[in-house]
């Protein structure tokens, strides 16, 4: 059986990326027959078989999508993506000078990815071969091979004699049904996204990283007062204490940074976090008629923790 990063959805075989289509060999299939994933003309490859689907359109909306496309290109929170590339950086760094790795074999995965904001800036980290950049969401997967492709890390156009490029392969999937080898990755990024403590620990080599981001206490508070009569707060760490028995906590940093926000950016802000939906619409309204009026000061504040796969 030849060895493959990737495994099929469907029958867990390897799976092998080609232009047009992947293809698994189908040699765990008690059929012995193969499954076809075709190419989407952006680049991308749906990964997701509909058994996993739970709804018809898994994942944030085109429109949420979009609206954090906009926001995060304006620079709010590239504080928070240089922490999280300076961490992976030292992480890899460490690895490549203690002889523990070469390059073509670290594997990095970034879940819950989105638009790709956070992917495209982790794909320069020096020292990473493949970058797979996965969500549940159609549109968040069309948007990052769309990206890859103007800054030419797309997987399709990489050429593979070039050792100084980092390849992109975005893929739509469920992080409970990852489509990847076991023990397989160097590491995973997950940016505000799901944290599954056993999917992740399956495919991660032993010693493998896990980079989590997470909204701090008191993260974006004046804008929470303004929508809510009572406001809850981000110091969830149940996640922690979930993840213990497969990971150790190397690393927790903390980063703020005071945000002046447009009418227009703060009405994206509220788009692409789940305050949308929650805050009566007087509120919203109310709120972003101030903002109109003269930009609306607020706080993001992040936490990072780096962990470590635990030895089985
Ligand atoms: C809050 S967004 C964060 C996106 C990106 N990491 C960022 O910070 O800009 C969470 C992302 O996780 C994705 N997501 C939610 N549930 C998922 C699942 N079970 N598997 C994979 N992705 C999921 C959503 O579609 C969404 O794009
Ligand atoms: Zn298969």
């Amino acid at each position: 059986m030849l060895v493959s990063l990737f495994i099929c959805p469907i029958c867990q075989s390897p799976l092998f990326p080609a232009a047009d289509t992947w293809r698994c060999d189908g040699s765990l299939n008690p059929k012995n027959v193969s499954h076809p994933f075709d190419v989407a003309r952006q680049g991308y490859v749906n990964l997701l078989p509909v058994n996993q689907k739970k709804s018809k359109s898994p994942g944030d909306s085109s429109n949420s999508i979009l609206a954090r496309q906009r926001f995060l290109a304006n620079a709010h929170y590239q504080p928070l993506r240089d922490l999280v590339c300076a961490q992976i950086n030292a992480l890899l760094s460490a690895k490549h000078s203690t002889g523990q790795t070469d390059k073509s074999s670290v594997d990095w995965l970034d879940i819950g990815c989105g638009e790709g904001y956070y992917t495209g800036a982790i794909a320069q980290t020096k020292g990473i071969n493949s970058l797979i950049a996965a969500d549940i969401s159609k549109p968040a997967v069309i948007e990052v091979a769309k990206a890859s492709k103007a800054a030419k890390r797309l997987w399709l156009d990489i050429d593979k004699q070039d050792d100084n490029k980092e390849a992109i392969y975005p893929i739509v999937t469920s992080a409970a049904h990852l489509p990847l080898s076991a023990n397989s990755l160097t590491g995973i990024t997950s940016i505000f996204s799901p944290i599954l403590p056993t999917a992740f620990a399956d495919v991660l080599q032993e010693g493998g990283y896990l980079v989590i981001a997470k909204p701090d206490i008191g993260h974006l508070t004046s804008v929470r007062e303004a929508l809510f009569d009572e406001v809850r707060e981000h110091n969830s760490d149940k996640f922690l204490t979930e993840l213990a028995p497969l990971f150790e906590v190397l690393d927790t940093q903390r980063i703020s940074t005071e945000l002046t926000l447009p009418a227009a950016d703060l009405a994206d802000l509220l788009t692409m976090t789940p305050y949308a939906y929650r805050a009566q619409p007087e509120k919203r309204q109310a709120l972003l008629a101030k903002a109109a009026a003269a930009s609306f000061n607020t706080e993001a504040k992040f936490v990072v923790y780096v962990l470590k796969k635990r030895p089985l």
